[in-house]
């Protein structure tokens, strides 16, 4: 069995029984409930798009917590408790439909403290699932997530089905060595913490002031991506930060093997990255489901702050009472889609005769688009006489593609920088917005820009 490395590090007690709680951050509700809108998204999706979905699904927080936060005079749920809601809410609304559907749901939560895991027992039942501790379908373990991960994956394996791993451990910990063994169960996937600043760059950059960097990045195996440390305080801040987004995606991309791999940045300012949730699944519909959830809780101007933070949110106290939000939904989107639109003319002019399943996938980790956002710029590019759509040999103009719908450049094809509806060959029911706006933009040179920038 392999042996995860651990990390010397203190580790307090901040849960207890009897009352002790941490107190909530605005970011952290913002994880929080991501991840419960995810949850609840994934298990109905994976239910319930077929006659009989998934039959088994596991779900594992390996450094769980206690399960509550205060909140002001009030309190907030913890990952744990928001885990499990999440998956009976999703799984009610498929049960409604499809009554005849069995599913197996299984809990596993791990927490290296014996008063954290104690703290979190009393939360599941004061929260009304004390009926699933007693049945076992909740498992509550204390002890070192790395220690009891081996036997995690091999029970999984035994029940087979899909399983999901939330991983925030609030320090260092082979996060990357982690994944990859998750990983290889196949139908699995990873949602964890990367604490880009606290626990990567700076002991980084303060090891090579002392001059032991290069050791450091081996001793931790770090490769090159963080290499750009040794020269950090004379880089400009924008490009630290886009090549810090750049660190971290390299190092899941090469150490943990996934198909697909998304960030979602945590800033506690305009330009520093607290942390990082990065999403890594081998599954193009728990791509498809998170892009749509990251798109909810985006914050982050997609002009200006794509190419060097990538999607993400910005603590900013009065935000919910900003107006503007709606300006940036809609601004965002907007550049989102001009943006698609020209990744996937330079795309379809190399490839020939791809079918959409093919086309989406070959591309989402290159750009923050959803699947309904790609369906329906090659919709609007069909109505731009930019591509045909084919089905089962004849053209088509419907909107809602199926996997197997073929796109291809129009015969009467036209550059997609031409002003929109040069050709004329359909008239256009809808206006693509002003494509100047995404001309102007600055290309990043590095990070998830820097491969949008190059061909696709
Ligand atoms: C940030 S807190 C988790 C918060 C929780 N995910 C939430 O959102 O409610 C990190 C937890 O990881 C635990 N922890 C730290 N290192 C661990 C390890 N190696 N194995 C298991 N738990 C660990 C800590 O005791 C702490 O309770």
């Amino acid at each position: 069995m392999e042996d995860w490395q651990k990390y010397k590090r203190s580790s307090k007690v901040v849960w207890t029984t009897d009352g002790q709680f941490p107190s909530i951050e605005p970011h952290t509700k913002v994880k929080h409930q991501l991840l419960e809108s995810y949850l609840s998204d994934w298990v109905a999706t994976i239910t319930g798009n077929c006659r009989f979905g998934a039959q088994q699904v596991t779900l594992v927080d390996g450094f769980c917590g206690g399960g509550i936060y205060r909140d002001g005079n009030s309190t907030w749920e913890g990952s744990p408790i928001r885990i499990i809601r999440a998956i009976e809410s999703g799984w009610k609304s498929v049960q409604e439909r499809k009554p005849y559907q069995k599913l197996d749901i299984a809990y596993l939560f791990v927490d290296r403290r014996k008063e954290h895991t104690d703290c979190l027992k009393q939360q599941i039942r004061d929260h009304g699932y004390g009926h699933l501790l007693d049945s076992g379908i909740i498992q509550v373990k204390s002890g070192h997530f790395e220690d009891h991960l081996g036997e995690c994956l091999q029970w999984i394996k035994s029940r087979g089905g899909y399983s999901f791993f939330f991983l925030d451990p609030f320090g260092s910990v082979d996060l990357p060595g982690m994944s990859k063994a998750i990983l290889s169960l196949g139908r699995s996937e990873v949602l964890l913490n990367h604490m880009q600043n606290d626990a990567f760059v700076r002991p980084i950059v303060q090891a090579f002031k002392n001059g032991r960097g290069e050791s450091y990045l081996r001793q931790y195996n770090l490769g090159e991506a963080y290499s750009f440390c040794a020269d950090y305080d004379n880089l400009p801040n924008l490009q630290r930060q886009t090549l810090s987004q750049n660190a971290a995606l390299e190092l899941y991309r090469k150490q943990s093997n996934p198909r697909f791999a998304w960030t979602f940045a945590f800033m506690k300012n305009r330009d520093t990255v607290y942390y990082y949730l990065i999403h890594l699944s081998n599954q193009p519909t728990a791509v498809s489901v998170m892009r749509r959830n990251l798109w909810l809780y985006n914050n982050l101007d997609y002009q200006f702050h794509y190419g060097v933070f990538g999607l993400g949110y910005r603590t900013i106290e009065d935000f919910s009472s900003n107006l503007k939000l709606l300006d940036i939904n809609t601004r965002n989107n907007q550049a989102c889609r001009d943006r698609l639109t020209e990744q996937l003319d330079r795309f379809l002019h190399k490839t020939n005769n791809l079918a959409f399943k093919q086309i989406y996938e070959g591309t989402v980790d290159f750009h923050p688009a959803t699947r309904e956002d790609c369906m329906s710029v090659i919709h609007q590019g069909m109505l731009d006489g930019l591509w045909e759509i084919e089905r089962d040999g004849k053209y088509i103009g419907s909107s809602q593609l199926t996997n197997r719908d073929i796109v291809r450049p129009s015969k009467t094809q036209q550059l997609v920088l031409l002003p929109d509806y040069a050709s004329g060959r359909i008239s256009p029911k809808r206006q693509v917005g002003s494509r100047s706006s995404v001309a102007q933009m600055k290309p990043s040179h590095f990070g998830q820009m820097n491969i949008l920038e190059t061909d696709i």
